[in-house]
């Protein structure tokens, strides 16, 4: 086989290979919330823009003021869509729970 065919032949049979399909195994979620009374409100409520670890970072024991002024920010200010009866019950969740 010429060199010249040889080239041809990668060339022609290079595309095939790229169309392969490839599959990506993504590392398992390490971050959670604290198990506690309401986690589950928390839980379809507070992972849909972000990871639970903006929560497990906060300071501890601060409080239902603090918990409250913060899940109202998500609600007000980043549109998070939660209705007050589930916002309340996510903040007694976090001030017991953090
Ligand atoms: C609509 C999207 C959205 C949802 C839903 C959401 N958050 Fe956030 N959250 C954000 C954004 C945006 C930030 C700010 C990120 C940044 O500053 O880089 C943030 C930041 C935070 C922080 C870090 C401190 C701060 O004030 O920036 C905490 C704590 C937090 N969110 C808690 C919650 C809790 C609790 C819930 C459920 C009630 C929730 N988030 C649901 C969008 C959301």
């Amino acid at each position: 086989m010429s060199t010249l065919r040889l080239a041809l032949v990668l060339t022609l049979a290079a595309p095939a290979a790229w169309a392969a399909p490839k599959t990506i195994a993504l590392p398992d979620e390490t971050a959670a919330f604290r198990p506690g009374p309401g986690m589950d409100v928390a839980e379809a409520n507070c992972r849909a823009c972000h990871s639970t670890d903006y929560v497990n970072t906060q300071p501890p024991k601060k409080g239902a003021a603090f918990w409250d002024a913060e899940v109202q920010k998500m609600v007000k200010v980043f549109g998070a869509p939660i209705s007050a009866e589930d916002a309340k019950a996510i903040t007694d969740y976090l001030a017991a729970t953090y």
